[in-house]
């Protein structure tokens, strides 16, 4: 059978589960009542409107939220509930360029047949029957770099992996997501699951691979629960297991959770932990693509990086070109909190204007008014709210100094906020999760946090002797997280006097 074929038996065979109203169900709308909604429209609608769950769209700020084609406010216990058809949330969507979190809250997240219905498992079918290497050049064409901090090129890495002899090869999906402020992998889980298992399913048959595993954060129950009951919706409909898509292609995604911690992130604490051993990183060289999983070949890439593929595989990577930035196309999720009047979850070209996004998605009126803008977590930091103006979204460091996009958090500040402060928690948080493994991170961080005193306002502080010290600890340190704690202090010495 091709897989055009297959892919026509398993939706007419899903026809008859149209859903006519879907609650948006994640983590931020089941804190404000999301499941209490679902529970009630279930006993209250008649028999002949069902009612399935999503998960939520990215508008955080108008939770919870029901998506629904028909007039059924009548049936709702507080008819407040926004629909996610209304004009506050649809030019909050519509303005931004959503591939990864394409169709994200109006469609269900426990069933196939919703994605099915947008393409979904199309780009897979296409993919398998066209040669791996096929799909390697078509991603080295697209410039896809990955979305997980780094922003390294996919290509670069598949083929680094593809070069190393060995019967067995692994990709291991980081969905981590550990640092504060950043949200955006779980809300991928919740609301595209399906999307993720696609993608991660043509990132391993063009790689490869021999097995697949997902790390997901140990916190992050729903996400968890949702990726396992998709796999296990995907193992009965033949996209997952033996012979996919009535293809030769047969491989199982192993999922498992976390072993807590922001460092668990960093690829080769993360395989450590899969293997049982102690949660810190491993010497490199060797690269997890030559050496990894078992000592043997194996590609580590996030949950973002790997649902940009069915987009490109259906599209052309022509046409994923044209969006974002030359250097680096597409698009990036970006986590907006803080004091903003519209936090949430926003997919905009890579390129666009730091300031520009912010005051658009975040409703702030004078943005003079922030104190300032906390960008990428704790391994970057804090600028000046004008500072934004000149800064654009992209990789490394975007003002080529002390701050970084990362997985690309950003926590607007308050006037009332002490920026001291906001520097003091996020260095903080770098000595409390310091792994402990090589000295300059592991004392270099706690030495920041005395000198810093209490960072309160009006704490006399010794720049000259912070920046220095958090310079050493950047260079002197043996991975990722120690390399980058230094980066709240140099930010807050660069834009705040
Ligand atoms: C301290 C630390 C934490 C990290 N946490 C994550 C994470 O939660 N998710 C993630 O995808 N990458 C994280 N990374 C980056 C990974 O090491 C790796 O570069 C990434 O998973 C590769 O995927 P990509 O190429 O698709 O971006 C972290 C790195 C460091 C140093
Ligand atoms: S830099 Fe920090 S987290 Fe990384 S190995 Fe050294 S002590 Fe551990």
């Amino acid at each position: 059978m091709d897989t055009e074929k297959f892919l026509d038996s398993i939706i007419s065979k899903h026809q008859k589960h149209d859903s006519e109203v879907l609650v948006q169900i994640s983590q931020c709308s089941l804190a404000v009542g999301a499941e209490g909604i679902f529970n009630s429209l279930k006993e209250r609608l008649p028999d002949d409107i069902s009612v399935d769950y999503s998960g939520c769209d990215g508008a955080c700020f108008v939770a919870p939220k029901i998506h629904y084609d028909k007039d059924i406010g009548h049936y709702l216990e507080d008819n407040s509930v926004v629909n996610s058809a209304d004009s506050i949330v649809r030019d909050y969507i519509d303005s931004q360029t959503r591939i990864v979190l394409e169709n994200a809250g109006t469609m269900s997240a426990s069933g196939i047949y919703g994605y099915l219905r947008s393409m979904g498992f199309s780009a897979l079918g296409r993919a398998l029957e066209q040669s791996p290497e096929e799909i390697v050049d078509l991603i080295e064409g697209s410039g896809l770099k990955g979305r997980g901090g780094a922003y390294f090129p996919v290509s670069v890495k598949w083929r680094s992996a593809l070069s190393v002899n060995s019967q067995e090869r692994h990709l291991v999906v980081n969905a981590e997501e550990g640092e504060p402020g950043v949200f955006k992998d779980r809300h991928v889980m919740e609301s595209v699951p399906f999307r993720l298992i696609e993608g991660a399913l043509i990132a391993a048959y063009a790689t490869r691979c021999t097995s697949i595993r997902l790390y997901v954060n140990a916190e992050a129950h729903l996400s968890f629960n949702r990726m396992q009951k998709a796999l296990d919706i995907c193992r009965a409909e033949g996209f997952l297991g033996s012979k996919i898509m009535g293809t030769d292609f047969t491989i199982e995604i192993e999922i498992m959770k976390g072993a807590g911690g922001y460092v668990c992130g960093e690829e080769s604490t993360l395989l450590n932990t899969i293997e049982g051993k102690r949660r810190e990183p491993r010497l490199r060289p060797p690269f997890p693509t030559e050496s990894g999983l078992n000592q043997q070949p194996t590609i580590i890439n996030n949950v973002e990086t790997l649902c940009n593929l069915p987009w490109i595989i259906l599209n052309g990577s022509d046409e994923f070109k044209k969006i974002g930035d030359i250097d680096t196309p597409g698009t990036k999720i970006i986590s907006l909190s803080g004091s903003v009047s519209t936090p949430g979850v926003v997919e905009v070209p890579m390129g666009s204007n730091l300031q520009d996004l912010v005051i658009k998605f975040g409703d702030v009126s004078n943005i003079n008014d922030l104190s300032g803008i906390a960008i990428g977590g704790p391994s970057s930091g804090v600028i000046s709210s004008s500072a934004a103006a000149n800064l654009s979204i992209g990789p490394g460091f975007i003002d080529g100094k002390s701050v970084m996009l990362g997985a690309g958090g950003v926590i607007a500040l308050s006037k009332e906020t002490d920026v001291l402060q906001v520097v003091r928690k996020l260095s903080e948080y770098n000595a409390n999760e310091s792994c402990g493994k090589c000295t300059p991170c592991r004392e270099g961080t706690q030495r920041l946090l005395e000198m810093m005193g209490t960072g309160r306002k009006g704490t006399p502080i010794d720049r000259t002797g912070l920046g220095g010290l958090a310079e050493v600890i950047n260079a002197a340190s043996l991975c990722g997280l120690g390399q980058a704690a230094g980066n709240p202090v140099l930010s807050y010495n660069t834009y705040f006097e």
